[in-house]
């Protein structure tokens, strides 16, 4: 019997390493009957996968993602994936909308959102690292008039029926009245784009891009773009407060900052997959990979791949080994990376900035994290 035949997705959901760690050594490319699809578990495959996209395709038939959000640059293959991405991309360098942001408005933001916290004790995820992540896109794009409460709900409603796999349709319903909502939205925002509008979406407009392709590019953004840095930051602050050695030395260096975030991001890998689907039969690892068939590069085990990673597990700040996969590796790398790292790096210097006394509160127990395919804290309590 297959290790892959085995696979409990609850058990998976739970804790995800030891089982990656024991595909990894025994059956790098295995089929998970449970998910219907192939898990790549070993650097060098998953690394091929992500630079032949002829082969291993992101338009999937059928595709969640599309059904949810519409077609989207995630949903695409070059050449219209670079075609759409051109038109989209520069405003989340740091010559683009998001540098402007960063250096001008990022810092007061988390400022301001730690003015609203609880003074004694708080949840870091949703009282500060949800808001902060919230507003820092919201702003970005130009829909800030709106709240970060209400950019909040659009990214749940969102997020809901990605990972509707059952088709409920309440949950299809739901999410239709928020897409409608946040269409309308992007909608006024695109009617009111002038040459002087310097959002992302008045940017997206000056490019070239359709209405469609900014509403469904938007919609993705705000389903992915907010619950990763939040957990990044949630997750860096865990790390912070729990492992005392690295406090001290990120006090005594606060340059590397820098290098922790990459390491935190490289050991918890917020995103846990990729997919793609072959588009023909093709050996990879020593399996057979159907046409048609779905692909799912683990980028959250190729990060803890031990012929790739010295001592993996450690968050090792002298580390040389090159970059990490949890931005993805090949031509879907995450758009918002710049300013992602840029939130949690900002996020979590104001926070230990603010509240030099801040630990984590006993009284809640410990940490967990939670799911496999997103995988962060469900709440990190602490005390001021
Ligand atoms: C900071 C933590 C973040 C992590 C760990 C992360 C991770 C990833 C990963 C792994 C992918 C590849 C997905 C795939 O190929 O299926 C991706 C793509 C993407 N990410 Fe991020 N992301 C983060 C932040 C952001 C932010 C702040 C934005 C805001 C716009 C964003 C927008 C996107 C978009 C639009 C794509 C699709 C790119 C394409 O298809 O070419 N991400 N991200």
């Amino acid at each position: 019997m297959s290790l892959g035949s085995e696979i409990d997705l609850a058990a998976l959901e739970a804790d995800p390493d030891p089982i990656l760690a024991q595909l990894r050594a025994d059956e790098p490319v295995a089929y998970i009957d449970a998910l219907e699809m192939w898990f790549v578990t070993r650097w060098d495959d998953v690394a091929a996968v992500e630079a032949d996209y002829e082969t291993f395709r992101s338009a999937t038939e059928p595709s969640f993602l599309a059904r949810a959000l519409g077609t989207n640059m995630l949903t695409l293959d070059p050449p219209e994936h670079t075609r759409v991405t051109a038109m989209i991309r520069p405003e989340f360098r740091s010559s683009g909308r998001s540098g402007s942001f960063v250096t001008e408005e990022l810092t007061a933001m988390a400022n301001h959102v730690l003015d609203a916290v609880e003074p004694g004790g708080f949840d870091v995820m949703t009282s500060y690292a949800q808001p902060l992540a919230a507003g820092a896109l919201a702003t970005v794009l130009g829909l800030d008039h709106h709240g970060a409460s209400v950019m909040w709900s659009w990214c749940e409603g969102l997020c809901a029926d990605i990972a509707n796999f059952e088709n409920d349709p309440d949950i299809s319903k739901r999410t239709e009245v928020v897409k409608a909502e946040l269409g309308e939205a992007i909608r006024e925002r695109i009617a009111e784009a002038n040459e002087g509008d310097n959002s992302a979406i008045a940017r997206f407009v000056q490019a070239g891009a359709t209405p469609e392709e900014i509403i469904n590019n938007v919609r993705l953004m705000i389903s992915g773009g907010i619950n990763e840095p939040r957990d990044g930051i949630g997750l860096v602050t865990w790390v912070l407060l729990s492992q005392p050695e690295l406090r001290e030395r990120v006090t005594a260096e606060p340059s590397d900052m820098r290098r922790l975030i990459e390491e935190v991001f490289r050991v918890y890998s917020p995103v846990g997959t990729v997919t793609r689907q072959a588009t023909r039969d093709v050996e990879l690892g020593g399996a057979l990979i159907k046409e048609g068939d779905l692909v799912s590069g683990v980028l959250r085990s190729i990060n803890l791949d031990e012929a790739h990673w010295t001592n993996p597990m450690v968050i090792d700040l002298d580390r040389r080994e090159g970059a990490h996969a949890a931005f993805a590796l090949g031509t879907h790398r995450c758009l918002g990376e710049w300013l992602g790292r840029q939130e949690v790096k900002v996020g979590v210097e104001r926070l230990f900035a603010r509240f030099e006394n801040l630990r984590l509160d006993p009284a809640a127990g410990p940490v967990e994290l939670t799911g496999f395919e997103f995988r962060g804290p469900k709440s990190v309590n602490v005390l001021t």
